[in-house]
């Protein structure tokens, strides 16, 4: 019995459709300003894309891409538009989608093992390293995002610190209480690597900010002390190199003399403040990362790269295989072939064995448009959060509701006799009407009590006409919702 292929029956053919593809995708790339920012789904979308039974026989590839171009192509979140700034995501680029493609079409499982591969991510670590300013001993590996990747430099705190071995023995020993410190700001992944790490959400000690949403670091140092005094064993603190609410950066410099003071791991979650290293314009932000015991962030937020990408980076490569080298029979090497080690096998500094190979839109953009181009657009965005802050500030029924020292600026429309919570319902609408006009997409959150208006930057393809168009947007909609009330 012949099996219908896997592979094109007739290569012209699907290279005809793979041109194609590429047009078309580099069209919607160059276009993607004439678009609003985001569209909803309309009903007979939704319904096809949630109720399409099992194809136990397919449609074809030319149908299935049409499919694609119909029904899923047009209806995403929006963010690699000029006018997205909900969360804090990125954009991506042509170029990188396209280097994606050519790992996919390689498809190299870069676990370990003699192939370059495994080298050209072995390098981007290197690079990440010295843009950090980590020492030559370092190590690192390429994840899925920031949550993983501070989950893993947990995972590591947590071997280093435990002062057990915690990987034979577990929690389940009897042994004192771990606890880990890190501000209230601290992004919702230390709450969920606490418990995934069987430490419990108790073990993350939230610790109270100032005014500005940097940590209080002599609270965290009371606390370390009452809890060492309690019997409690502290293992590790957290500073934040950007804050997912207002982009605020903990006193990284403080932060590491605790550490060194009180002998505790002292792990910096920079998912997209880390990079303003990138450039002399911000990097004083972030002064005191570089002397972390481990750094966890993203390149697929404020490196401009298609999702998913983020790096794990550990002062001592030792360290990180120390806490997850688990090398079976059958991942036996050898000196020579295939099962030779090109020096890095990165399973043993990781959770997973298959890996895919994210390095290679890493090293193609790195190597193709050089680290500097990459400051000065992760630069742009923070003048431009500036800018819009100052726009804010000098417009009398806009409030600024945080301070903006980076790249996230929250604000809200004010108008006179309405209380806090009217105001809260009425930025609520301006946002959600925003997005369903396709106009912009801010997200929203919560700053001391009140609904913002929350615009985080990492788009370079945003420029100013794109932030006053915002503002006058707000406004606009804030004076016609207000008449209605
Ligand atoms: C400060 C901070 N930490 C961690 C994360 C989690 O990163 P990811 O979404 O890549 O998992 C984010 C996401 O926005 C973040 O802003």
């Amino acid at each position: 019995m012949t099996l219908p292929p896997l592979d094109p029956q007739d290569w012209e053919q699907y290279r005809a459709l793979a041109h194609r593809m590429v047009d078309e995708s580099l069209d919607y790339l160059r276009d993607v300003r004439d678009r609003p920012t985001w569209t909803p789904m309309p009903p007979p979308v939704r319904e096809r894309l949630t109720s399409e039974p099992l194809p136990r026989s397919g449609v074809g590839d030319v149908a299935v891409y049409e499919e694609f171009l119909a029904d899923i192509r047009p209806y995403p979140n929006g963010n690699i538009h000029p006018r997205f700034w909900g969360w804090v995501m990125g954009t991506g680029t042509p170029q990188a989608a396209m280097e994606d493609f050519l790992a996919s079409v390689m498809n190299p499982n870069v676990g370990g093992f003699e192939q370059s591969p495994v080298l050209v991510e072995r390098q981007v670590i290197k690079w990440c390293a010295e843009l950090m300013g980590f020492p030559d001993t370092a190590g690192g590996i390429l994840v899925s995002g920031g949550t993983l990747a501070n989950d893993l430099c947990l995972a590591v705190a947590r071997q280093k610190g435990a002062g057990f071995d915690v990987r034979a023995e577990g929690l389940q020993g009897g042994h004192p209480t771990l606890l880990v410190y890190g501000s209230t700001e601290t992004h919702g992944w230390l709450k969920k690597g606490c418990e995934l790490l069987g430490l419990g959400a108790a073990a993350f000690r939230r610790v109270p900010v100032l005014d500005d949403f940097t940590v209080n670091v002599a609270e965290m140092e009371a606390m370390i002390v009452a809890d060492r005094a309690a019997g409690h064993r502290p293992i590790c603190i957290v500073g934040t190199a950007g804050t997912v609410q207002t982009g605020a950066t903990d006193d990284l410099e403080a932060l590491a003399d605790l550490a060194a003071r009180q002998q505790l791991w002292f792990h910096v979650d920079g998912a997209f403040g880390s990079m303003a290293a990138l450039s002399p314009d911000t990097a004083a932000q972030v002064k005191g990362q570089e002397r972390a015991d481990s750094i966890a962030f993203d390149l697929h937020k404020w490196g401009y790269l298609p999702f998913d990408v983020a790096c794990v980076l550990v002062r001592h490569d030792a360290d990180l295989v120390e806490t997850f080298s688990a090398q079976g029979a059958y991942l036996s090497s050898e000196k020579r072939g295939v099962m030779a080690q090109s020096g890095v096998f990165f399973a043993d500094r990781g959770v997973e064995l298959t890996r895919s190979f994210k390095a290679l839109k890493v090293w193609m953009r790195l190597r193709a448009i050089g680290t500097d181009t990459l400051g000065q657009h992760i630069a742009r965005n923070v003048a431009q959060a500036h800018r819009l802050a100052a726009l804010v500030q000098a417009h009398p029924e806009l409030e600024l509701l945080a301070p903006a020292p980076l790249n996230i600026v929250n604000l809200r429309y004010t108008a006179p006799g309405l209380d806090d919570t009217a105001l809260d319902a009425l930025n609520r609408e301006i946002l959600i009407s925003l997005q369903e006009d396709g106009v912009a997409v801010p997200s929203g959150t919560v700053i001391r009590s009140r609904f913002a208006i929350r615009v985080a930057i990492a788009n370079h393809r945003s420029n100013d006409a794109d932030f006053d168009a915002l503002v006058e947007a707000v406004v606009q909609r804030g004076r016609s919702l207000t008449v209605v009330r």
